[in-house]
């Protein structure tokens, strides 16, 4: 489907963002791993996350709908039900953290893990060098991608340092870290976010965080309490940067996780010069096992250029596109270094966003591990192909209310990945 945005109007009023995509991924699979049923309140409505309840139920989970939420009523640690072929759709999170449950389960069970193109794209050998230093097997497909088969076996604790600063294979390392003997140690390379490690704590896991250090003890069961996940500021995202471009916006937000691990864009946006009001989490103590929400205010201004560093860019990591886009309209220049990882996202978006952006006007170059931007104050406007990717698909509406004649997006409907009510939260705003 192709839908044409723009050129403005104005946002005006409030947004409460959809549930966060990676706490729906982590309440579904966690919500499975415990021993006692979990309630999940304001659990993401999207393809991703659905994706993640059929697997859980396809791993003896029972899944319903009750008091304005779900309740998850899970096989437990150690029962997952054998032999399911799972079907991950989209879902770049699912495929990376399922594996470390699965791997850890009474030897002799095995699981194959497909998904669509982008899926068939994206590498697991990141996941499984770590899971095989644990003792687990992962069979791929030219050795690193889908369609894959996992074999559970003993598992033994391992210290695995990310050569990325990746929460997803992070938090696999930390799951499948629950069901070996011994301690499991990741150490990250720069922080990047959290919410495994806060769930893990509530969940009562022996987990313990000492600076980029991140260590979990081999469990005999999870318990956790109550879910509600928060807004997603990834989701979030789109609307401020649409707010700060067009003349005459102002918007709040409600509802959003302040978690500081997530808010990096809305710091880069202060720092371009941006207007925008509320409290961001500062950075988190060792012991955090809560997901902190804030309230914003956002209203158009003039922007600064700015040069967001390696440091920042997992806690920025699905809003960098965003940061393009708002170069195009800023003062000088923008400049993203040490985002190579962005080439292994739903789409390669460091071509993607430049290839993008350049064909509605913008002054941008790729380069190995970013790109930079050369503000010339506007964007013309013109076609942009969303790839399949939903964040491609937002940024171009989004570049379409801030262009000069607008922009027409190919593709539109790959929104629905995260944000399927994007377009319809866009017309209330700007109504
Ligand atoms: C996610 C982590 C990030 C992010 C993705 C969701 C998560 O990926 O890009 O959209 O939920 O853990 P990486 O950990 O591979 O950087």
């Amino acid at each position: 489907m192709n839908q044409a945005f723009g050129p403005g109007p104005a946002l005006r009023g409030t947004l409460v963002p959809p549930s966060d995509k990676s706490l729906s991924h982590r309440a579904a699979l966690l919500g499975a791993m415990s021993a006692v049923p979990v309630h999940v309140t304001n659990f993401l409505s999207s393809e991703d996350t659905r994706a993640s309840l059929r697997a859980v139920r396809a791993l003896g989970a029972r899944v319903e709908r009750a008091d304005a939420g779900l309740v998850i009523r899970g096989p437990g640690l150690r029962a997952a039900t054998p032999g399911a072929h799972i079907d991950v759709g989209n879902a770049g999170t699912l495929l990376r953290l399922l594996p470390g449950w699965l791997a850890g389960q009474p030897a002799g069970g095995s699981w194959t893990l497909d998904g669509d193109a982008s899926i068939r794209r994206r590498p697991v050998d990141r996941i499984a060098v770590p899971l095989a230093a644990m003792g687990a097997r992962l069979d791929a497909r030219e050795g690193r991608f889908a369609p894959f088969t996992v074999r559970s076996r003993p598992l033994h604790g391992t210290t695995y340092a990310l050569p990325v600063a990746s929460a997803q294979i992070k938090s696999c390392v930390l799951l499948a870290g629950l069901l070996a003997e011994g301690t499991t140690t990741v150490v990250e390379p720069e922080p990047s976010r959290d919410h495994t490690e806060r769930l893990l704590t509530r969940a009562g896991a022996g987990l313990v965080r000492d600076g980029e250090r991140v260590s979990v003890a081999g469990a005999d069961a999870l318990a956790l309490e109550a879910i509600h996940v928060p807004g997603d500021p990834s989701s979030a995202a789109f609307h401020a940067a649409a707010a700060v471009l067009v003349p005459g916006s102002r918007l709040r937000i409600e509802g959003m996780a302040a978690n500081w691990t997530r808010v990096g864009f809305f710091r880069i946006l202060r720092r371009m010069g941006a207007v925008l009001g509320g409290e961001l989490e500062e950075r988190a103590t060792a012991a955090a096992d809560r997901e902190p929400l804030c309230v914003l205010e956002v209203e158009h201004g003039p922007l600064a250029g700015t040069r967001v560093t390696a440091g920042e860019v997992p806690l920025a990591i699905d809003e960098l596109p965003l940061v393009a886009l708002l170069g195009c309209f800023a003062e000088g220049e923008t400049v993203v270094e040490g985002a190579q990882e962005l080439r292994l996202k739903e789409s390669d978006r460091i071509a993607t966003v430049v290839d993008g952006l350049r064909g509605l006007g913008a002054d941008i170059e790729a380069t190995a591990d970013g790109f930079s931007v050369r503000g010339t104050g506007g964007l013309r406007g013109g076609t942009l192909d969303a790839h399949g990717d939903h964040r491609l698909a937002m940024l171009g509406a989004v570049a379409g209310l801030a262009s000069r004649d607008g922009v027409e997006v190919l593709a539109m409907e790959a929104a629905a990945v995260s944000y399927p009510g994007f377009a319809a939260d866009l017309v209330k705003l700007t109504g």
